[in-house]
């Protein structure tokens, strides 16, 4: 390696790391997109130095990927919704995890690169990459929705068990066997469609935690070829990745107060539990008085969830808060870590819209304050205010914490109709003496809402 490729590692490393240091708050997140797409293109610049002996047509065709693939990768970026933003990331995840797969086969095809103990880890990195490019690729369709149906069949774990002891086995005969040029398709297919098979019976609503999972493994992969290939970015980039998103996953399951072995073995959603209170009917208030126990609240709380971001009401809930700021009253957003179905999906929408990250809460903070507040307004949030959760033993979201919105005086909540969340079972909270509906989709009723406290 020259001197400019070890620098441009070294820079890029440190951008890298800056970069995912800076998103972890969401005033500095944008800067740490920006400071580590900026530590990628000087890797890729810098690295390309060290092939300056290669022949003028492999430089074409470099050239040709790299302006395709990050053509393709600019144009999706600016023109995805931010409803879409979980499938994309599934998509460009699994692509990753193909790269540092087809890295380990390029080695492969030359017999003599990888021996030994590099061998081993060649393997490593092919069989997670493979395994990360097909399930990150079904992960992409249910989020999608265009795989609507898992497919779970008695006996699955244990065949998916036989399967990976198929792939071990393989690996075996990549030591042992003289000719091993074949073993490599058979074995890529193998790992590719266990990732695809294992992936099919997780419930569409696991996926995030799934693809972060994805993450974390596709991380490892390029780790791993960086090893193999004796490029410092690459290690660097890859074990900074793989630990992220190993942290990550490891922050949605708990949060979930799930474990991922849960997640990616029991197969959530076949059989679930009922909660309590679906029997007593909810109360319905009209929108005038909505907006009347607002406009003249002291304080509010305002708990966003999954339908706000389906309805896109976000930027009709960032007026009605400039409004009911504008009158004089204090009004913060509590929201839960596993709001909505991407890590960070409220505090995305809302900064989106304008919401002062100030007016931001957690978990911790909010919930000692919802007995001192006049009124809390509930968007499209369900499972995450479920007082079953604290209650009821039976129920399958039990354990996991929640949003204590019952400890307020009064709630109002925004829904379509009597459907459920995510875990799929009844809220008792919405039938709680203190608790009025104000049923419709989250922007026209926010819509409404605002229309009815101007007119007061
Ligand atoms: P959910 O429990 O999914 O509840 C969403 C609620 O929004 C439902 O009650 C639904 O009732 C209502 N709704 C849907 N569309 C609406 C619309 N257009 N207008 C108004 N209301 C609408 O949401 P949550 O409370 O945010 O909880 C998130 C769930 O997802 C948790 O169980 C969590 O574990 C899970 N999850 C989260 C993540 C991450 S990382 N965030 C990852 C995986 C899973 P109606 O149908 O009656 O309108």
């Amino acid at each position: 390696m020259n001197e400019w490729a070890g620098l441009s590692d070294l820079v890029a490393s440190a951008l890298l790391i800056g970069g995912i240091k800076a998103m972890s708050h969401p005033r500095f997140a944008h800067r740490g997109i920006v400071l580590a797409g900026w530590g990628m293109l000087i890797a890729v610049v810098g690295n390309v130095s060290v092939y300056s002996h290669l022949a003028p047509a492999t430089w074409l065709w470099a050239g040709v990927a790299i302006l395709l693939g990050g053509g393709v990768a600019w144009l999706t970026s600016r023109r995805i919704a931010m409803t879409a933003m979980p499938q994309m990331v599934a998509l460009f995840n699994g692509l990753g995890g193909g790269a540092a797969a087809l890295i380990v086969v390029t080695e492969l095809l030359n017999p003599a690169s990888l021996r030994g103990l590099t061998l081993g880890f060649g393997l490593i990195a092919l069989t997670i990459g493979s395994l990360s490019f097909g399930g990150s690729l079904i992960a992409f369709l249910k989020l999608a929705g265009r795989l609507r149906h898992p497919w779970r069949f008695r006996h699955q774990n244990e065949l998916h068990l036989i399967w990976f002891g198929l792939i071990a086995l393989l690996a075996v005969g990549f030591f042992t066997l003289p000719q091993t040029r074949d073993l490599t398709p058979i074995f890529v297919i193998l790992a590719v469609g266990l990732g695809i098979a294992s992936t099919g019976p997780i419930g569409g609503a696991d996926m995030p935690v799934v693809i972060s999972f994805y993450n974390a493994l596709t991380g490892l992969a390029v780790g791993v070829d960086g090893l193999l290939l004796r490029n410092p970015a690459l290690l660097i980039a890859g074990t900074v990745v793989g630990a992220s998103g190993t942290l990550l996953t490891r922050l949605m399951a708990k949060a979930m107060n799930r474990s991922l072995g849960a997640v990616l073995f029991s197969h959530f959603g076949a059989t679930l539990e009922k909660g309590t209170g679906e029997a007593e009917a909810s109360k319905e208030m009209d929108l005038t008085d909505a907006a009347v126990s607002l406009a003249y609240a002291r304080k509010i709380r305002i708990v966003p969830g999954y339908g706000l971001a389906t309805a896109q009401a976000q930027h009709k809930l960032a007026e009605l808060t400039e409004w009911l700021i504008h009158k004089g009253v204090e009004v913060r957003f509590p929201i839960h870590p596993v709001a909505g179905r991407m890590p960070g999906h409220m505090n995305v929408l809302l900064a989106e819209a304008g919401v002062p990250y100030e007016l931001i809460q957690d978990l911790e903070e909010a919930n000692p304050e919802f007995s001192q507040v006049d009124v809390v307004l509930v968007i499209g949030a369900n499972d995450v205010i479920n007082p079953d959760a604290r209650n009821n033993p039976g129920s399958p979201l039990f354990g996991m914490p929640i949003l204590e919105v019952d400890h307020a005086p009064k709630t109002l909540v925004i829904k379509r109709g009597q459907g459920t969340g995510f875990a799929g079972v009844a809220n008792p909270l919405f039938t709680a003496e203190t608790t009025y509906l104000l049923y419709g989709d989250a922007r026209e009723v926010l819509n409404r809402l605002l229309a009815a406290l101007k007119s007061l």
